[in-house]
């Protein structure tokens, strides 16, 4: 990264401070950042701050007299190899998709004919709002990058979608987006990821569940996204943090996960990792189920949907590419073929989940098994063996 220069619009949000990271981490990898800060960005960081970091100096007003010439917004649009925009506000959005220059940062954002990169962060009703919603779709078909925004805790006390982006995630992209296109084969493809496990609530405390940790699906996911393609991961709850640049929808059962894959279609490819349960109660009770005269209670089991023979069957809306993952304890191969046939899928991923430490862990080791062979990875990471799939995926699609 050495070398390369980053011009960095930072707007008026109040996660403006993290901004002062991310230049951090520019700096450590020896990036020059200039930075424009915007009037109402000045009013949550201070130019002080931002010009100390970047050893820069802060670009401020369109009309400044003296900045080195009168032409300063197109010198400043074109002195950099990409354009970050963190945080990108409602309004800065507003502008940029709008074309509307009235001050330094819309105007080089309209000048600019550099790539650029924009990390959302607001309110989740503004960033719901389908005047937002319109603007980001605008600017993603004329493309403008994104990086986030994340789900969580909000400095305005509400929960939902519209964080910034961690500073390191806004790096990686920063990242992404200087490699270009040719490092981002699945640019314009559609990937459908499900990870973790699923839980059937037996009463409004109790529930049946497994051991799935959803580390090898959320690698995937990220492995995938860090290639261009979109991604939407469908996760049971894991402990985990939602992959940089991929849109993670929460599900707790195996029919929500089952309506959650379902309008994330069409999708050029489907992964599906999940640990779906077989089986859910026949029926949840409404109240606690009390330890009382009758003894233990029997619990009487129905079939949950089976989502990769569902998705694999799903006629003029099914993936191209659709892969199943398998968690044997024996006859791997054997059992893995028997379900490449039974669902319909074109590939199962098998996994040896007899030895100690592959659920929960960070190692796998895997099977790929197609309908013309089978191949055996030796021992990775989830995320290597998540890097390895990618790859494989690329060249099934592209
Ligand atoms: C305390 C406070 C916090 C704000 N936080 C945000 C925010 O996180 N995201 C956002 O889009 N707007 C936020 N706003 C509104 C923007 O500051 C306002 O729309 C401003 O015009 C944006 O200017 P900009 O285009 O320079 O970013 C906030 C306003 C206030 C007063």
């Amino acid at each position: 990264m050495s070398g390369q220069r980053v011009l960095l619009i930072v707007g008026g949000g109040v996660a403006a401070y993290k901004a002062l990271e991310l230049v951090r981490l520019l700096r450590k990898a020896g990036v020059a950042v200039r930075p424009i800060l915007t009037r109402a960005g000045a009013q949550f960081v201070t130019p002080l701050s931002l010009e100390a970091l970047c050893e820069d100096k802060v670009y401020q007003d369109l009309f400044a007299l003296t900045d080195d010439s009168g032409m300063g917004h197109i010198e400043l649009s074109r002195s950099a190899d990409l354009v970050v925009v963190a945080p990108a506000t409602a309004d800065l959005m507003a502008k940029a998709a709008a074309g509307l220059a009235d001050d330094l940062a819309s105007t080089t954002l309209l000048a600019t004919d550099k790539p650029v990169l924009m990390a959302p962060a607001m309110n989740l009703r503004m960033w719901l709002h389908a005047a937002t919603q319109a603007n980001l779709a605008t600017l993603k078909a004329r493309g403008v990058l994104f990086v986030g925004p994340d789900e969580g805790a909000m400095a305005c006390g509400e929960f939902g979608p519209g964080r910034l982006a961690e500073p390191p995630v806004i790096f990686e992209a920063f990242m992404a987006a200087l490699a270009g296109p040719a490092a981002r084969p699945l640019l314009g493809k559609r990937a459908l990821v499900t990870a973790g496990p699923t839980v059937e609530p037996i009463d409004p405390v109790r529930l049946l569940t497994n051991r799935s940790s959803g580390k090898q699906g959320y690698a995937i996911a990220e492995a995938l996204a860090r290639l261009g393609a979109d991604v939407t991961l469908v996760s049971g709850p894991t402990g985990l943090a939602a992959p940089p640049a991929v849109k993670r929808v929460q599900v707790e059962t195996a029919d929500q996960m089952l309506a959650a894959c379902q309008a994330a279609l069409p999708a050029d490819v489907a992964v599906l990792t999940a640990a779906v349960a077989d089986w859910k109660p026949a029926q949840t009770e409404g109240l606690k189920l009390k330890k009382g005269q009758t003894g233990a209670p029997t619990l009487q089991l129905v079939e949950t949907p089976d989502i990769l023979a569902t998705l694999s069957k799903a006629g003029a809306q099914r993936p191209r590419l659709v892969v199943g993952f398998a968690a044997e304890t024996n006859d791997l191969e054997a059992n893995a073929r028997a379900k490449l046939a039974r669902k319909g899928c074109d590939w199962i991923i098998a996994n040896d989940v007899s030895q100690a430490g592959v659920m929960g862990g960070d190692e796998n080791t895997v099977n790929l098994i197609t309908h013309e062979g089978a191949e055996s990875w030796p021992m990775a990471s989830k995320a290597e063996v998540a890097r390895r799939l990618a790859e494989r995926i690329v060249q099934a699609l592209v």
